[in-house]
């Protein structure tokens, strides 16, 4: 049997006609960039959210960007984030020239340690960056009243979450703004990049609106000096088509998770994802530990199953911030680099595929 990580093949074939019909009405309206469809998919997500705003971007990062842009980042002030996360976390703070302050995530949910978060903060502290990785939201209660105490900003990573949620409410609607991203893989993944902020500031929403069309809310009113990052009427038609499907589909890689679980809870070389009642994960990635990682991996590979370690590497970890971090202060990230490994999790897998992707896990650690 040969499984696939992705099979955005599966997705495009099921809608198909509504895609391409919507691909083509654009082309044929000759309107590239933003414009009426744009206008009405960020109007429709902004809705699903139960959010005032939505502004759309030309992808996640820039998303995360422009908040901090917003929010006055400089050099000089730091931001809190997860040593553990993709890269765009990071990298948008060293970008405004301020320094990413690392907190070590929690072991059972990947997500950022609100214990660790108190410990980083100092008089420099401007924002709190708390990402919802892997679709499980992080503890955004607890989260959101030290931001308060403190008096810090905070800004959720969303990129791999679209409508996860804790206890009934979305990821995204906890900060004050929030960035997700688009990018094809993703639970709503349009056909090259894209992304948006959310957010029910007005004042927010018309800087953020700005700062990424050249600080222009229409043609020639350039207020400010911004940049050029805006979702394209194409990615805005293939999202809106896809938007209808997508809590559905959020279904489906839960029921998907659920299979994984009933057949691999016995199995002690591996941890399978935490799920607690009223955790909305919506499995973006289905990430298990594994005891010597790396040959399973191999193994599944020779078996014709493919898997991913989301990530190789903890941000502190990485070249840009290897040198200026203690590598041995963020022990969970450390132990995630050697342990991690992701799973097919896609809506179409089959309950054969998830049966023979556990079976060969068992038959690997039975060697
Ligand atoms: C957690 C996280 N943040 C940010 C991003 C950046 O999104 P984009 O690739 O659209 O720039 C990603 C994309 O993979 C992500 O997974």
């Amino acid at each position: 049997m040969i499984i696939p990580f992705t099979n955005l093949a599966a997705e495009y074939d099921g809608i198909q006609n509504e895609l391409d019909g919507a691909i083509q009405a654009t082309i044929r309206s000759f309107q590239f960039g933003r414009g009426s469809t744009v206008t009405k998919f960020e109007n429709a997500f902004a809705g699903m959210l139960g959010m005032r705003y939505c502004i759309g971007t030309g992808n996640g990062t820039d998303s995360l960007f422009s908040i901090l842009k917003a929010f006055g980042v400089q050099a000089g002030d730091e931001v809190i984030t997860p040593s553990w996360s993709w890269i765009s976390t990071a990298e948008i703070i060293s970008l405004c020239g301020a320094t990413p302050v690392f907190a070590d995530v929690d072991i059972k949910t990947y997500t950022i340690d609100p214990n660790e978060i108190e410990k980083a903060i100092t008089p420099k502290t401007k924002c709190v960056i708390a990402v919802h990785l892997y679709g499980h939201v992080a503890a955004m209660e607890v989260i959101a009243r030290i931001c308060r105490e403190k008096g810090l900003m905070l800004i959720e990573d969303c990129a791999q979450a679209h409508l996860s949620h804790l206890d009934g409410k979305y990821a995204g609607t906890f900060g004050h703004a929030a960035a997700f991203s688009f990018y094809p893989t993703k639970n709503l993944g349009a056909y090259g990049d894209a992304g948006c902020v959310i957010t029910n500031d007005a004042s927010l929403d018309e800087w953020i609106r700005r700062f990424n069309n050249h600080g222009a809310l229409i043609k020639d009113d350039h207020l400010f000096a911004g940049s050029n990052s805006r979702m394209d009427q194409i990615q805005a038609a293939i999202l809106l088509a896809k938007l209808p499907y997508l809590r559905k589909r959020n279904d489906l890689r839960v029921r998907n998770a659920l299979r994984y679980a009933a057949l691999l809870c016995d199995e002690k070389n591996i941890t399978i994802p935490a799920s607690s009642a009223g955790d909305g994960h919506t499995y973006h990635i289905y990430a298990i530990r594994a005891k010597n990682r790396d040959g399973l991996k191999k193994y599944l590979e020779e078996n014709g199953i493919s898997t991913i370690v989301h990530y190789p590497s903890a941000l502190t970890n990485l070249p840009p911030y290897k040198g200026g971090v203690n590598a041995d202060a963020f022990p969970v990230s450390g132990r995630l680099e050697r342990e991690i490994l992701s799973l097919p999790i896609y809506p179409e897998l089959t309950d054969d595929q998830i049966a023979y992707v556990c079976e060969k896990i068992k038959a690997f650690y039975l060697k």
